[in-house]
Parts: C-alpha cells; sequence; structure tokens
C-alpha cells in the first residue's frame, strides 16, 4: 500500500510512524514534512493548502490511503477534492470539518443534540457582545471565555478574569486581530473542573474511542504563561475514570453521532473532543476534526495494533470491523520548544543528541526542524515532541525525561512537570 500523510508537525510524524509500522505499507509520503519525517517517510515539496496538487500527486502516484493532519486543509475542503476523485481519504468533508472551522456551528450543533457544553450566545457586532459580557459580570460571573468564531491557530480565545480584559479582547476581534475567524465572536461562561481531550475514530456509522490523553496548554511548569499549541501530553489521563468515560460515551460520543447522521455529514476521520470534566461530569470546550497534537503522539506510543488498517477502515466506511489494540503501559510525551515560543523565537539552531535520545526507546518526534548543510536545525516554536512508554506513569515520565535530556539546542525550553497532573487522585464519581 501506498500512504500519504498531509502536515509537517510533531502530529504528522507520530501518524507516519504508526503507519510505517504496518506490514501492509509498502511507502509512506509526508506533503511537506520536516527533517524528522524525512528519516521515515518520503517528503513531497507540497504545501498543504495546494489541495488541487496534493490530488494530483495522490493520482500519479497511485496512492491507496490519504490521512490529512491539520485542520486548515480540511476547512478549505480537501477530503472532498480528493473523494472527488476516486482518491481515498481520512478526513471530514468540508461541511463538517465546521465542527472546528465555527465555534458557532459547533455551539449550534450541541445544542441540537443534546451535547453538554458551556452556555452561551453567537455575535456579529462588539456593541450587543460587550453588553453581554457587562450583564454576565453583573449578575456575578467569575469569569467570561470569548472565542473568535474561526480558525485563529489556537490564539482565538481568551479566559477573561475581568470585564475589562473581555472588552477589549471582543475589540480585537471585531478590529481584525484574527482576520475574518474575528468577525464573530461566541460568549461563553467560565466552566470550572479539569481538561482532558478524548479522540474518537468515526466513519459516520460507528464512533469509537481512542484512549484518553491529557495535554499542557500553558508554556511554564504548573499552567504559568500564555497558551501554546501544547507542550507535552500523557495517556492515560486518569480525570477520566471508568465512570466518566461511560457518561463521555452516552452524553458526548453517541449523541454527536446522532447529529452528524441527522445533518447528513460525511465524517470519515478523526474527531477531537476537548472536554472539561467537573466531579466526573464532562462538558465539552471544543470540538476540532483532526488529531489532537501533542495528544496523539502518547496515544499511538501506546497502539500495538495495525494502525494503517484502522484508519484505512474509517476512510471506506467501514470502521465496526477495525481491530483497535492498546498496551496497558502509559506514555508521555514532552515537547522540546523554542526559547520564546510562543512569542517570537529563533530558527536556524542546530540540534544536537537526537540518535543518543532515542537509543534508549524513546521516540523522538520532531515538530519544527530542517535539514541545513547536513545538520537538523530548529525550524518552528514547538520543535520536537519526545515520547516514551514506561510501565508506570512515572516510569514513562522519568524515560521521556532521561531521553530529553540528551538533545540540545541554544535557548531550548520544556516544561519539567509533564504528566504531574496525571499522579494525582481521582474519584470515580
Ligand atoms: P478552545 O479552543 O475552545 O478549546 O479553547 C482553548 C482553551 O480555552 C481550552 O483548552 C480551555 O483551556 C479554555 N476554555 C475554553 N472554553 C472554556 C470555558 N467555557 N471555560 C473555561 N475554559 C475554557
Ligand atoms: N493540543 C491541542 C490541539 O491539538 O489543539
Amino acid at each position: 500500500m501506498q500512504v500519504l500523510v498531509i502536515g509537517s508537525g510533531g502530529r504528522e510524524h507520530a501518524l507516519v510512524w504508526a503507519l510505517k509500522k504496518s506490514p501492509q505499507v509498502d511507502h509512506v509520503y509526508c506533503a511537506p514534512g520536516n527533517a524528522g519525517i524525512a528519516a521515515d517517510a518520503e517528503c513531497v515539496d507540497i504545501s498543504v493548502g495546494e489541495l488541487e496538487k496534493l490530488a494530483d500527486f495522490a493520482e500519479q502516484k497511485k496512492i491507496d490511503l490519504t490521512v490529512v493532519g491539520p485542520e486548515n486543509p480540511l476547512c478549505a475542503g480537501i477530503a472532498d477534492v480528493f473523494r472527488s476523485r476516486g482518491l481515498a481519504v481520512f478526513g471530514p468533508s468540508k461541511e463538517a470539518a465546521q465542527l472546528e472551522g465555527s465555534k458557532d456551528f459547533a455551539k449550534q450543533f450541541m445544542l441540537k443534540y443534546g451535547i453538554p457544553t458551556a452556555r452561551g450566545a453567537a455575535f456579529t457586532d462588539a456593541a450587543n457582545a460587550k453588553e453581554y459580557v457587562k450583564k454576565e459580570f453583573a449578575d456575578g460571573a467569575n469569569g467570561i471565555v470569548v472565542k473568535a468564531d474561526g480558525l485563529a491557530a489556537g490564539k482565538g480565545v481568551l479566559v477573561a478574569e475581568s470585564l475589562q480584559d473581555a472588552l477589549d479582547f471582543i475589540d480585537g476581534c471585531f478590529e481584525g486581530s484574527f482576520g475574518t475567524a474575528g468577525a464573530k465572536v461566541v460568549i461563553e461562561e467560565k466552566l470550572d473542573g479539569e481538561e482532558a481531550s478524548i479522540l474518537a475514530l468515526t466513519d459516520g456509522k460507528t464512533i469509537v474511542p481512542l484512549v484518553s490523553s491529557q495535554d499542557h496548554k500553558r508554556i511554564f511548569d504548573l499552567d504559568k504563561g500564555p497558551n501554546t499549541g501544547g507542550m507535552g501530553a500523557y495517556s492515560p489521563a486518569p480525570v477520566v475514570t471508568p465512570k466518566a468515560a461511560v457518561r463521555i460515551q452516552q452524553e458526548i460520543l453517541l449523541p454527536f453521532l446522532r447529529g452528524i447522521q441527522q445533518e447528513k455529514l460525511d465524517f470519515r476521520g478523526v474527531i477531537f473532543v476537548g472536554l472539561m470534566i467537573d466531579h466526573g461530569k464532562p462538558k465539552v470546550l471544543e470540538f476540532n476534526v483532526r488529531f489532537g497534537d501533542p495528544e496523539i503522539q502518547p496515544v499511538l506510543r501506546r497502539f500495538d495494533g495495525d494502525w494503517f488498517d484502522v484508519v484505512n477502515h474509517v476512510a471506506h466506511g467501514d470502521l465496526a470491523n477495525a481491530k483497535l489494540v492498546w498496551s496497558g503501559e502509559p506514555a508521555v510525551s514532552v515537547v522540546i520548544a523554542a526559547g520564546g515560543y510562543p512569542g517570537k523565537y529563533a530558527k536556524g539552531d542546530e540540534i544536537t543528541g537526537l540518535a543518543e535520545a532515542e537509543a534508549d526507546g524513546a521516540k523522538v518526534f520532531h515538530a519544527g526542524s530542517a535539514l541545513r548543510d547536513g545538520k537538523i536545525v530548529t525550524a518552528g516554536g514547538r520543535v520536537l515532541g519526545v515520547s516514551a512508554r514506561g510501565k508506570t506513569i512515572p516510569e514513562a515520565i522519568a524515560n521521556a525525561y532521561r531521553a530529553v535530556e540528551k538533545i540540545h539546542f541554544n535557548n531550548m525550553q520544556f516544561r519539567k512537570d509533564i504528566g504531574q497532573k496525571a499522579l494525582r487522585e481521582h474519584e470515580d464519581i
């Protein structure tokens, strides 16, 4: 089988790595890929936005399955372009991708199908949005969440503790801080609890959750500092207790499946549900229509089956016959970022110690790396995801950090507390 993965981050490296292990897979291409992916796949110099060119390539190379990593090409309709040419693809249609591409679309969908979420409202002008926020604070809210409606690369959400911050953010949205993504905003109540991510495969007929995981969104230890794309993740997430998992299936995933069926959305891919769990009760913060990054890294480290077989079944609408095989061993992935990220950061610094880091069974997924004069150099904010398994969560943490210590580049930064949250006790209520 010939497989094409679209994207260039740590998520795509993890997907390539898992697909390559399948005995059915002869060759993996990745467009555009990065320096680390190039060791596991043949990189193709086509960017994720060139939908027709990607489909031309898939036709020429007789690609049997294309797996789309990021949300932008999905929201631009890549799955429709491929399917209209008879090419098998893992990823939802453009219409279904609005579940991530528009927070308002997602909110309406959740309300219609009874999926628990934060109370909220959508606005297309600043004055009404501000009035709503003022009223919420006057009524005693201890915070409010303002979200730009469209795709904003993870930057379009403010959890505001003060009225002024919320008002300023609303102004920013309507003044174009996020381009057209901010022409509409969704404002919702601030939820308390602990966050977790559930990634579930669906082909529109069946929905199957992958093992649970949890990201660390803030840049600094103890969840301090600004939000990032994600600084590390572990799986499983103990906050998803057995009882919470049942509630997630009953109250969120099954209504979700009913919703996509009734709305006739062509969804053959993964739904990534961002959850807030408060005393065992899950509520949806957001939907994404792609694998979480870095969440998918520890999740795939725990997958012991044939990943190609699974995603191929999804793409062909036959998920019911796919076999998911999980290891009981936990896994942890620690992101190493460039100094300054998520603000300004340097590129082009040489990375050393990669082979040493992998000597002990860890796997280094590359997110922002490039090859220059035969050397691997930094090329993005999040540079690497260092992942390892262990018999227990503390052992997986220790294994990942032992590998991290072997790696060096100028001004590298990483959190020292990835996985610590998983050591807390969680009541199964
Ligand atoms: P989103 O892109 O909607 O997931 O929002 C990004 C982050 O903002 C989430 O991961 C949460 O940390 C936070 N967030 C979003 N919505 C809420 C909410 N209603 N209450 C509290 N925090 C939220
Ligand atoms: N780690 C969060 C995301 O992929 O959106």
